[in-house]
């Protein structure tokens, strides 16, 4: 589906599909769970989700003749780490607006983690007391506006990649990569279930499972707790890169399947459910989740599988996006374990 598109390589190739044996006994062992781990997708900075996506931005940023990579989001926005990786490699600037999306209780939390990563990357971080908004942003619009007026040639990254025109291609790669192992594997998964913010990685998964009829098996659990304003992105995006994969299929409104029931208490903030997960996940399968993203869609997943959600017999594909990193920015929330 994406043969026509030019993809700059920022990744080390597919990522791996691990069965979480302990966790599906755990919960029953009546549904078997896998993770993809786009987590370890890469050598750059820890790696992620944010990479697919930059792999068919970058090549518009280097034909453009850009110095300057300019991205916004939140004090610990793992996509402003990984743009701060991609320029590092790339040999471009990098400016992060880093808008104050999460109140928070740990007094070094702007110092460690992603924003600590951007920093020694060489990242110039630009700290904007914003509250959380996945839309464009005037603070990212501003400071485009200086790059150009201080004679440099910024190039614009929305939030989370997403509203890029190219920013939900990278994810129906992932999909084209999923039917790959599917065979060797010698199985389809029946849900992929994927965490949901600012919506193009979910977009792209469902422009990329509808080529086979399954884009409602995506299960997408929002973690931004604006679940309408991410719905409607998430659909924006998958139409319009359904046009620029030339889908079949016409996604509609119902294709976009967001559970919103683990997003509380807000973006940024995990509740007691949310840590639960993060602990049991890691003290079954040694797998990080965070506050932030993962954790939230480990405890939507963990919930739908003791609700009877899946079927009995259902193979299930968690996408494990990346964020660990966000973790060090919570260590009060956990100062017990
Ligand atoms: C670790 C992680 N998981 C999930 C997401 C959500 O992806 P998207 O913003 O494409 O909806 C993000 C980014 O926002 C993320 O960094």
């Amino acid at each position: 589906m994406l043969k026509k598109f030019e993809r700059y390589p920022l990744t080390f190739g597919p990522t791996p599909i691990e069965k979480l044996d302990r966790l599906s006994e755990h919960l029953g062992g009546k549904v078997q769970i896998y993770a993809k781990r786009e987590d370890c997708n890469s050598g750059l900075a820890f790696g992620g989700n944010k990479l697919r996506k930059l792999e068919y931005i970058v090549p518009d940023a280097i034909a453009l003749g850009a110095d300057t990579l300019v991205t916004v989001g939140g004090v610990q926005s793992n996509h402003t780490r990984m743009v701060a990786a991609v320029a590092a490699k790339i040999g471009m600037k990098c400016l992060l607006v880093q808008e104050s999306w999460v109140p928070h209780d740990d007094i070094v939390y702007d110092r460690v983690g992603n924003i600590l990563l951007s920093r020694i990357m060489g990242a110039e971080v630009r700290l904007v007391d914003e509250s959380f908004d996945i839309g464009i942003r005037r603070s990212w619009e501003k400071a485009l506006y200086e790059v150009k007026a201080a004679g440099g040639r910024p190039y614009p990254i929305p939030a989370g990649a997403s509203v890029h025109p190219n920013g939900g291609l990278g994810y129906v790669g992932f999909a084209e990569e999923v039917r790959t192992q599917e065979k060797q594997l010698g199985f389809a998964f029946d849900y992929i279930v994927v965490c949901t913010v600012t919506g193009s990685t979910h977009a792209g998964m469902l422009v990329g499972f509808a080529k086979d009829g399954r884009q409602r098996n995506v299960i997408g659990i929002d973690a931004s707790a604006t679940p309408a304003k991410t719905k409607a992105q998430v659909l924006g995006i998958a139409q319009h890169t359904a046009t620029l994969v030339e889908l079949a299929t016409e996604l509609v409104e119902d294709d976009v399947v967001l559970l919103e029931d683990y997003a509380h208490p807000r973006y940024g903030i995990p509740s007691e459910q949310t840590k639960e997960a993060i602990r049991l996940c890691a003290r079954l399968e040694g797998m990080i989740t965070d506050p932030v993203y993962e954790g939230k869609s480990m405890q939507g997943m963990i919930d739908l599988v003791q609700k009877g959600f899946f079927p009995e017999g259902s193979r299930v594909l968690y996408a494990h996006l990346g964020g660990a990193p966000a973790i060090n920015g919570y260590g009060y929330a956990f100062r017990d374990g």
